[in-house]
Protein backbone atom coordinates (compact mmCIF):
# COMPACT_ATOMS: atom_id res chain seq x y z
CA UNK A 1 0.00 0.00 0.00
CA UNK A 2 2.65 2.44 -1.14
CA UNK A 3 2.59 5.24 -3.74
CA UNK A 4 4.59 8.05 -4.69
CA UNK A 5 3.32 11.16 -5.98
CA UNK A 6 4.71 14.34 -7.82
CA UNK A 7 2.80 17.99 -7.77
CA UNK A 8 3.75 21.18 -8.93
CA UNK A 9 3.63 24.34 -7.34
CA UNK A 10 1.40 26.92 -9.09
CA UNK A 11 1.54 31.06 -9.64
CA UNK A 12 -1.78 32.41 -9.22
CA UNK A 13 -2.93 34.92 -12.47
CA UNK A 14 -6.38 35.97 -10.58
CA UNK A 15 -5.76 35.27 -6.58
CA UNK A 16 -7.65 33.21 -3.47
CA UNK A 17 -7.11 35.49 -1.11
CA UNK A 18 -10.44 35.28 1.31
CA UNK A 19 -12.62 32.36 2.36
CA UNK A 20 -16.14 32.21 2.73
CA UNK A 21 -15.93 28.74 4.59
CA UNK A 22 -12.72 28.23 6.43
CA UNK A 23 -13.40 25.12 7.33
CA UNK A 24 -13.85 23.73 4.16
CA UNK A 25 -11.34 26.42 2.62
CA UNK A 26 -14.04 27.52 0.21
CA UNK A 27 -13.16 30.94 -1.67
CA UNK A 28 -14.96 34.16 -2.00
CA UNK A 29 -14.32 34.09 -5.63
CA UNK A 30 -12.92 31.85 -8.79
CA UNK A 31 -9.13 31.89 -9.15
CA UNK A 32 -6.38 30.84 -12.35
CA UNK A 33 -3.29 29.94 -12.32
CA UNK A 34 -0.05 28.73 -14.00
CA UNK A 35 1.58 25.11 -12.88
CA UNK A 36 5.32 25.62 -12.39
CA UNK A 37 7.82 22.91 -13.68
CA UNK A 38 10.60 23.79 -11.51
CA UNK A 39 8.65 24.15 -8.39
CA UNK A 40 7.51 20.62 -6.93
CA UNK A 41 6.90 18.35 -4.55
CA UNK A 42 7.78 14.38 -4.34
CA UNK A 43 5.94 12.77 -1.49
CA UNK A 44 5.41 8.91 -1.02
CA UNK A 45 2.69 7.32 1.40
CA UNK A 46 2.83 4.12 2.70
CA UNK A 47 0.24 2.57 5.13
CA UNK A 48 0.40 -0.49 6.43
CA UNK A 49 -0.93 -2.52 9.66
CA UNK A 50 2.71 -2.44 11.25
CA UNK A 51 2.59 1.14 11.84
CA UNK A 52 1.28 2.05 15.07
CA UNK A 53 1.16 5.38 14.39
CA UNK A 54 1.94 8.06 11.47
CA UNK A 55 5.19 9.71 10.95
CA UNK A 56 6.57 11.92 8.64
CA UNK A 57 9.51 13.21 7.06
CA UNK A 58 10.41 16.13 5.16
CA UNK A 59 13.42 16.99 3.72
CA UNK A 60 15.15 14.35 5.11
CA UNK A 61 13.86 15.43 8.57
CA UNK A 62 11.70 13.66 11.41
CA UNK A 63 8.49 16.25 11.61
CA UNK A 64 7.79 16.25 15.41
CA UNK A 65 3.74 15.39 16.62
CA UNK A 66 3.19 18.66 18.14
CA UNK A 67 3.98 20.86 15.43
CA UNK A 68 1.69 22.29 13.27
CA UNK A 69 2.84 20.87 10.03
CA UNK A 70 2.49 17.19 11.54
CA UNK A 71 -1.21 17.91 13.02
CA UNK A 72 -1.97 19.69 8.80
CA UNK A 73 -1.10 16.27 7.47
CA UNK A 74 -2.51 13.86 10.10
CA UNK A 75 -5.84 15.92 9.56
CA UNK A 76 -5.20 15.27 5.63
CA UNK A 77 -4.47 11.62 6.11
CA UNK A 78 -7.66 11.36 8.28
CA UNK A 79 -9.97 12.65 5.19
CA UNK A 80 -8.10 9.91 3.00
CA UNK A 81 -8.35 7.50 4.95
CA UNK A 82 -11.94 8.30 5.89
CA UNK A 83 -12.77 7.93 2.16
CA UNK A 84 -11.26 4.72 1.92
CA UNK A 85 -12.34 3.11 4.83
CA UNK A 86 -8.98 2.33 6.35
CA UNK A 87 -7.41 3.24 9.54
CA UNK A 88 -3.70 1.92 8.48
CA UNK A 89 -1.34 4.57 9.74
CA UNK A 90 1.13 5.55 7.34
CA UNK A 91 4.78 6.30 6.48
CA UNK A 92 5.29 9.81 4.81
CA UNK A 93 7.92 10.81 3.00
CA UNK A 94 8.39 14.82 1.20
CA UNK A 95 10.54 16.52 -0.23
CA UNK A 96 10.52 19.81 -2.32
CA UNK A 97 12.35 21.23 -5.39
CA UNK A 98 12.70 24.50 -3.92
CA UNK A 99 13.12 26.65 -1.02
CA UNK A 100 9.78 26.43 1.33
CA UNK A 101 8.15 30.35 2.78
CA UNK A 102 9.84 31.82 -0.30
CA UNK A 103 7.07 33.11 -1.88
CA UNK A 104 6.07 30.13 -3.56
CA UNK A 105 2.77 27.92 -2.63
CA UNK A 106 4.77 25.19 -1.05
CA UNK A 107 0.97 24.02 0.56
CA UNK A 108 -0.01 23.76 -3.24
CA UNK A 109 2.09 21.45 -4.19
CA UNK A 110 2.44 19.51 -1.24
CA UNK A 111 -0.84 18.87 -0.42
CA UNK A 112 -1.21 17.67 -4.06
CA UNK A 113 1.36 15.22 -3.60
CA UNK A 114 0.13 14.06 -0.72
CA UNK A 115 -3.49 13.69 -1.85
CA UNK A 116 -2.56 11.82 -5.23
CA UNK A 117 -0.36 9.28 -3.01
CA UNK A 118 -2.50 8.59 -0.11
CA UNK A 119 -5.59 8.44 -1.96
CA UNK A 120 -3.68 5.90 -4.48
CA UNK A 121 -1.68 3.81 -1.64
CA UNK A 122 -4.84 3.06 -0.01
CA UNK A 123 -6.25 1.56 -3.38
CA UNK A 124 -8.57 4.58 -4.04
CA UNK A 125 -9.59 5.37 -7.65
CA UNK A 126 -10.07 9.29 -7.62
CA UNK A 127 -11.55 11.15 -10.74
CA UNK A 128 -9.30 14.34 -10.99
CA UNK A 129 -12.38 16.44 -9.61
CA UNK A 130 -12.49 14.42 -6.47
CA UNK A 131 -8.81 14.53 -6.51
CA UNK A 132 -8.96 18.42 -6.45
CA UNK A 133 -12.07 18.23 -4.14
CA UNK A 134 -9.72 16.44 -2.20
CA UNK A 135 -6.76 18.63 -2.24
CA UNK A 136 -8.75 21.78 -1.53
CA UNK A 137 -9.30 20.62 2.06
CA UNK A 138 -5.41 20.54 2.22
CA UNK A 139 -4.59 24.05 1.41
CA UNK A 140 -7.18 26.04 -1.04
CA UNK A 141 -4.15 26.93 -3.91
CA UNK A 142 -3.44 22.82 -3.63
CA UNK A 143 -6.63 21.92 -6.12
CA UNK A 144 -5.14 23.89 -8.83
CA UNK A 145 -2.11 21.77 -8.93
CA UNK A 146 -3.69 18.56 -9.76
CA UNK A 147 -4.78 19.78 -13.46
CA UNK A 148 -2.27 20.51 -15.90
CA UNK A 149 -1.23 23.19 -17.67
CA UNK A 150 -2.88 26.56 -16.95
CA UNK A 151 -6.12 25.85 -14.41
CA UNK A 152 -9.40 27.88 -13.44
CA UNK A 153 -10.92 26.99 -9.81
CA UNK A 154 -14.70 27.04 -9.43
CA UNK A 155 -15.55 28.48 -6.32
CA UNK A 156 -18.46 26.26 -6.21
CA UNK A 157 -21.16 26.39 -3.92
CA UNK A 158 -20.28 23.91 -1.30
CA UNK A 159 -17.56 21.03 -0.67
CA UNK A 160 -18.27 18.88 -3.43
CA UNK A 161 -18.29 21.77 -6.50
CA UNK A 162 -15.21 24.06 -5.18
CA UNK A 163 -12.27 21.97 -7.23
CA UNK A 164 -10.27 23.17 -10.42
CA UNK A 165 -10.08 22.38 -13.83
CA UNK A 166 -7.76 22.70 -16.59
CA UNK A 167 -8.34 25.66 -19.23
CA UNK A 168 -5.30 24.69 -20.88
CA UNK A 169 -2.38 21.70 -21.04
CA UNK A 170 1.31 22.99 -20.22
CA UNK A 171 2.56 22.89 -23.93
CA UNK A 172 -0.11 25.54 -25.25
CA UNK A 173 1.99 28.65 -24.43
CA UNK A 174 5.51 28.89 -23.56
CA UNK A 175 5.88 31.34 -20.99
CA UNK A 176 7.76 31.38 -18.28
CA UNK A 177 7.44 32.34 -14.29
CA UNK A 178 10.91 33.27 -13.72
CA UNK A 179 10.53 33.56 -9.32
CA UNK A 180 12.82 36.28 -8.18
CA UNK A 181 13.81 34.59 -4.23
CA UNK A 182 14.54 37.40 -1.79
CA UNK A 183 14.70 36.25 1.48
CA UNK A 184 15.45 32.64 3.30
CA UNK A 185 13.14 34.07 6.03
CA UNK A 186 10.26 32.18 7.07
CA UNK A 187 7.35 34.02 6.04
CA UNK A 188 5.86 36.14 9.06
CA UNK A 189 2.05 35.32 8.70
CA UNK A 190 0.86 32.41 6.89
CA UNK A 191 -2.07 32.49 4.08
CA UNK A 192 -4.48 31.57 6.45
CA UNK A 193 -3.76 34.23 8.66
CA UNK A 194 -4.28 36.18 5.92
CA UNK A 195 -7.47 34.73 4.32
CA UNK A 196 -8.86 35.56 7.40
CA UNK A 197 -8.08 39.11 7.50
CA UNK A 198 -9.24 40.17 4.07
CA UNK A 199 -12.42 40.76 4.39
CA UNK A 200 -11.57 43.29 7.46
CA UNK A 201 -10.23 45.51 4.69
CA UNK A 202 -12.22 48.48 3.12
CA UNK A 203 -10.56 47.47 -0.33
CA UNK A 204 -11.64 43.74 -0.15
CA UNK A 205 -15.36 44.02 -1.78
CA UNK A 206 -14.19 46.32 -4.43
CA UNK A 207 -12.14 43.72 -4.96
CA UNK A 208 -14.13 41.11 -5.41
CA UNK A 209 -16.59 43.31 -7.92
CA UNK A 210 -13.68 43.44 -10.22
CA UNK A 211 -12.98 39.92 -10.52
CA UNK A 212 -15.49 39.22 -13.02
CA UNK A 213 -14.19 41.15 -16.02
CA UNK A 214 -10.42 40.65 -14.77
CA UNK A 215 -11.45 36.72 -15.01
CA UNK A 216 -12.97 36.65 -18.38
CA UNK A 217 -10.03 39.02 -19.54
CA UNK A 218 -7.33 36.32 -18.32
CA UNK A 219 -8.72 33.71 -20.14
CA UNK A 220 -9.18 35.77 -23.48
CA UNK A 221 -5.44 36.22 -23.14
CA UNK A 222 -4.27 32.48 -22.53
CA UNK A 223 -6.82 31.42 -25.63
CA UNK A 224 -5.18 33.96 -27.40
CA UNK A 225 -1.59 33.73 -26.24
CA UNK A 226 -2.01 37.50 -25.49
CA UNK A 227 1.00 38.21 -22.84
CA UNK A 228 0.27 41.95 -22.57
CA UNK A 229 -3.35 41.43 -22.15
CA UNK A 230 -2.54 38.65 -19.76
CA UNK A 231 0.50 41.18 -18.17
CA UNK A 232 -1.78 43.96 -17.27
CA UNK A 233 -4.16 42.00 -15.47
CA UNK A 234 -1.87 39.57 -13.38
CA UNK A 235 0.21 43.14 -11.94
CA UNK A 236 -3.24 44.70 -11.23
CA UNK A 237 -4.38 41.48 -9.12
CA UNK A 238 -1.04 41.38 -7.31
CA UNK A 239 -0.91 44.90 -6.42
CA UNK A 240 -4.55 44.63 -5.35
CA UNK A 241 -3.92 41.45 -3.40
CA UNK A 242 -1.30 43.48 -1.62
CA UNK A 243 -3.61 46.67 -0.78
CA UNK A 244 -6.21 44.51 0.99
CA UNK A 245 -3.32 42.86 3.15
CA UNK A 246 -1.86 45.79 3.86
CA UNK A 247 -5.12 47.59 5.00
CA UNK A 248 -6.72 44.60 6.67
CA UNK A 249 -7.22 44.87 10.58
CA UNK A 250 -4.59 44.28 11.57
CA UNK A 251 -2.49 45.26 8.18
CA UNK A 252 -0.04 42.18 6.87
CA UNK A 253 3.19 43.30 4.90
CA UNK A 254 4.52 40.67 2.43
CA UNK A 255 6.84 43.18 0.80
CA UNK A 256 10.67 43.29 1.63
CA UNK A 257 12.13 47.12 0.46
CA UNK A 258 13.46 44.80 -2.72
CA UNK A 259 9.95 43.32 -3.70
CA UNK A 260 9.07 47.19 -4.82
CA UNK A 261 12.93 47.30 -6.48
CA UNK A 262 12.22 44.78 -8.51
CA UNK A 263 8.65 45.85 -9.62
CA UNK A 264 10.04 49.26 -10.09
CA UNK A 265 12.89 48.09 -12.29
CA UNK A 266 10.26 45.45 -14.20
CA UNK A 267 8.41 48.60 -14.88
CA UNK A 268 11.27 50.43 -16.48
CA UNK A 269 12.47 47.52 -18.52
CA UNK A 270 9.08 47.21 -19.84
CA UNK A 271 9.15 51.04 -21.21
CA UNK A 272 12.38 50.13 -22.71
CA UNK A 273 10.81 47.74 -24.81
CA UNK A 274 11.46 44.32 -22.80
CA UNK A 275 8.18 42.14 -22.60
CA UNK A 276 7.81 41.27 -18.60
CA UNK A 277 5.16 41.19 -16.06
CA UNK A 278 5.31 40.76 -12.33
CA UNK A 279 3.10 38.91 -10.00
CA UNK A 280 3.05 38.45 -6.13
CA UNK A 281 1.68 35.81 -4.30
CA UNK A 282 1.79 36.26 -0.10
CA UNK A 283 5.30 36.80 0.34
CA UNK A 284 7.89 38.93 -1.11
CA UNK A 285 9.48 36.97 -4.19
CA UNK A 286 8.55 38.45 -7.27
CA UNK A 287 7.33 36.18 -10.20
CA UNK A 288 8.41 37.81 -13.47
CA UNK A 289 6.53 36.45 -16.19
CA UNK A 290 7.19 36.24 -20.21
CA UNK A 291 7.63 34.57 -22.95
CA UNK A 292 10.18 31.97 -23.27
CA UNK A 293 12.55 33.51 -26.18
CA UNK A 294 13.03 36.29 -23.94
CA UNK A 295 13.70 34.68 -20.44
CA UNK A 296 17.50 34.37 -20.54
CA UNK A 297 17.97 38.04 -21.11
CA UNK A 298 14.90 38.79 -18.43
CA UNK A 299 16.78 36.41 -15.72
CA UNK A 300 20.39 38.04 -16.23
CA UNK A 301 19.16 41.04 -15.73
CA UNK A 302 16.75 40.31 -12.06
CA UNK A 303 20.02 38.23 -11.24
CA UNK A 304 22.19 41.40 -11.64
CA UNK A 305 19.59 43.41 -9.18
CA UNK A 306 20.74 43.38 -5.76
CA UNK A 307 19.44 41.73 -3.23
CA UNK A 308 18.43 38.99 -5.41
CA UNK A 309 19.75 35.77 -3.37
CA UNK A 310 18.73 33.27 -6.58
CA UNK A 311 16.14 33.17 -9.23
CA UNK A 312 13.85 29.94 -10.60
CA UNK A 313 12.87 29.57 -14.08
CA UNK A 314 9.72 27.49 -14.57
CA UNK A 315 8.10 26.63 -17.47
CA UNK A 316 4.05 25.60 -17.36
CA UNK A 317 3.78 22.16 -16.20
CA UNK A 318 1.09 18.99 -16.11
CA UNK A 319 -0.65 18.40 -12.90
CA UNK A 320 0.01 15.99 -10.12
CA UNK A 321 0.95 12.37 -11.28
CA UNK A 322 2.07 9.20 -9.85
CA UNK A 323 5.64 8.35 -10.19
CA UNK A 324 6.17 4.54 -11.25
C1 LIG B 1 -1.66 34.45 -2.05
O1 LIG B 1 -4.31 29.08 1.58
O2 LIG B 1 -3.70 28.08 -0.66
O3 LIG B 1 -0.99 32.33 -2.89
O4 LIG B 1 -1.85 27.03 1.98
O5 LIG B 1 -0.23 28.92 2.36
O6 LIG B 1 -0.23 27.70 0.17
P1 LIG B 1 -1.01 28.13 1.37
O7 LIG B 1 -2.00 29.14 0.77
P2 LIG B 1 -3.47 29.11 0.37
O8 LIG B 1 -3.55 30.57 -0.26
C2 LIG B 1 -2.81 30.99 -1.33
C3 LIG B 1 -2.93 32.45 -1.46
C4 LIG B 1 -2.12 33.11 -2.56
C5 LIG B 1 -2.96 33.35 -3.79
C6 LIG B 1 -3.29 32.16 -4.65
O9 LIG B 1 -2.48 31.22 -4.74
O10 LIG B 1 -4.35 32.21 -5.29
Amino acid sequence: MKATAVAPANIAFIKYWGQKNPKINLPFNNSISMNLSKCFTVTSCDFSPKYLKDEIFFEGKKIKENQEFFIKIVKHLNQVRKLAKSNFKAKVISANSFPSDAGIASSAAGFAALTLAASQALGLNLTQKELSVLARLGSGSACRSIPDGFVEWKKGKNHKSSYARSLAPDSWWEISDIVAIVTNKKKKYSSSFGHLLAPTSPYFKKGLNLLPQRIKKVKKAIKNKNLELLGQIIEEEALDLHIIAMSSNPPLFYWEGKTLEIIKKVREWRKKGLPAYFTIDAGPSVHIICEQKYEKIINKKIRGLPGVLKTIINHPAPGAEIKK
